[in-house]
């Protein structure tokens, strides 16, 4: 009977039995290299380094709109942000704030064009675990409060009172509006993240969002559709399985999906995307390896795989039901992103979740470079008393909050050799494989006792649902 089959619970414990914590919410990421505070214990590394807003204008303005060298779509970018929100969630302030300033020059030609020279932009370091931060011997470390599991977090939540208020409890469904195309809005108030819209320059109301697991997924209108499209392949699956077992109960069937809708994430990541986005794939899988542990590392959330930053497009583009590109009200071909922050609830009156994945599809993403576009660069949203912010520069006050080493140091603490000029830069990845072979849950895992014969495992590839 499937209800005797093993949850996958939702904050990440128990994946590993000798380990229980590794990969739970609230974990310590993960230092693999020394940390370089500048105090040696907790303060903000690089006192005396240069503004970052500073460096950002130096080195990270460019030109918008140089198409990817490797045609690398608008899509793909866009996946790597749900990737990045699925395994780790890092940079949220602490409590209480620690506030700092990045230091703005006069004349700035975004944030100072009067020409007053008393402009910055807040920071608010990132919350840490309360033990740390006290010695040199235990210096301060920052908590992922995502999973570090590919486990759906991105679409069920960390917690189960919060999926709760997503579920209908009837057939194992999620809820959505009427037509089921859309999930529901947060009218229970379920502490999703409401930064105010900078196009309006105020809060708006919570309620307008959609209910979704991610606190974070409300922020545009692209991250939005992948989150809209896993809520409705586990909705088709719930209906799948209900076809399939009649008599299962919601929570069964509810379960079931689940854990089908992870395992087309797990597959989608691994062996899609990854390829995709390193031009090489994964040696073929030899089996779980419970030795290994899977959490995200300090250089990896707040340096590498920030990367994705640079592919970002600095508008969206749609296409309709016969591919027809469409056009704004304003006769625009793109709908630029620094419009839509925070506020694609209303995006989505005139324009269907197809039409947005659609239109990514068929879209260059921008070049891997160190370039961000003036939409993210420039006015990405902010605080209310800020509105736009600069994310090259907040990358690299990251690092700094997490006392990231300097690239050289961080390389010989992964074994390799440092390097002597830029053009020796050619970093091979581990990461990716240590989530999904650390990972006993993982689809491929035949001796989980929930995916465990080859029909199972090919239905995270394609469904229907066979014979299970
Ligand atoms: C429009 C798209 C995106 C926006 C607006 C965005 C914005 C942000 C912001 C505001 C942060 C926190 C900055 C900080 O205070 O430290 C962040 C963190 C991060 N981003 Fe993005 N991002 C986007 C796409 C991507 C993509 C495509 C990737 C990777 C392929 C990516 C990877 C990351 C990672 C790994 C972090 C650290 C996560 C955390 O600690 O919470 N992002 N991003």
């Amino acid at each position: 009977m499937y209800s005797q089959t093993e949850k996958q619970r939702y904050d990440g414990w128990y994946n590993n039995l000798a380990h229980p914590d590794w990969g739970s919410v609230d974990s310590h990421l993960v230092r693999k290299a020394p940390p370089s505070y500048s105090d040696g214990v907790y303060a903000m590394a690089g006192a005396n380094r240069p503004s970052t807003r500073r460096l950002s204008r130096l080195f990270m303005r460019g030109k918008d709109g140089l198409g990817s060298k490797f045609n690398r779509t608008a899509l793909l970018a866009f996946f790597g942000q749900l990737v990045a929100n699925e395994i780790v969630m890092a940079s949220e302030s602490g409590c209480p704030i620690e506030m700092h300033r990045i230091e703005i020059e006069k004349c700035d030609e975004m944030y100072d064009r009067e020409c007053r020279g008393d402009k910055y932009i807040p920071f608010h370091r990132a919350a840490y675990d309360r033990d740390t931060g006290q010695s040199p011997n235990a210096p301060r470390e920052q908590i992922n409060q995502m999973t570090a599991w590919i486990d759906g977090s991105f679409i069920y939540s960390t917690s189960e009172a919060w999926l709760n208020a997503m579920r209908s409890f009837h057939n194992g469904t999620l809820l959505t509006e009427k037509d089921g195309k859309l999930p529901v809005r947060n009218t229970m108030r379920v502490p999703l993240f409401n930064n105010p819209v900078p196009s309006v320059m105020k809060m708006l109301s919570p309620e307008r969002l959609f209910l979704l697991g991610d606190p974070r997924t409300n922020q545009n209108p692209a991250i939005l559709s992948f989150a809209i499209l896993f809520l409705r392949w586990h909705n088709t699956l719930a209906q799948r399985i209900k076809r399939v077992h009649p008599d299962w109960s919601d929570e069964d069937i509810y379960q079931r999906a689940r854990h089908t809708v992870i395992a087309s994430l797990q597959n989608v990541i691994v062996y899609e995307y990854l390829p995709a986005f390193l031009g090489t794939s994964l040696p073929p899988y030899d089996g779980y390896k419970q030795d290994i542990h899977p959490g995200i590392g300090h250089i990896f959330q707040a340096a590498a795989f920030r990367f994705g930053h640079t592919m970002i497009p600095p508008g969206i583009y749609r296409r309709d039901g016969q591919c027809n590109f469409k056009e704004t009200p304003m006769g625009y071909p793109a709908v630029r992103l620094c419009s839509t922050w925070w506020d694609s609830s209303g995006f989505f009156a005139d324009t269907s979740v197809e039409e947005v994945l659609m239109g990514l599809a068929s879209q260059i993403s921008e070049r891997e470079d160190p370039v961000l576009c003036s939409d993210v660069r420039d006015k990405l949203f902010g605080p209310m008393e800020f509105t736009r912010r600069d994310l090259g520069a907040l990358n690299i006050m990251r690092g700094r909050d997490n006392g990231l080493p300097d690239y050289n140091t961080a390389r010989e603490s992964y074994g390799l050799k440092r390097h002597k000029t830029w053009t020796d830069i050619n970093p091979p990845l581990s990461s990716p494989r240590r989530l999904r072979d650390a990972d006993r849950i993982c689809f491929e895992n035949e001796r989980n006792g929930i995916f465990y014969s080859r029909g199972d495992r090919r239905a995270a590839q394609d469904y229907p649902l066979g014979t299970s």
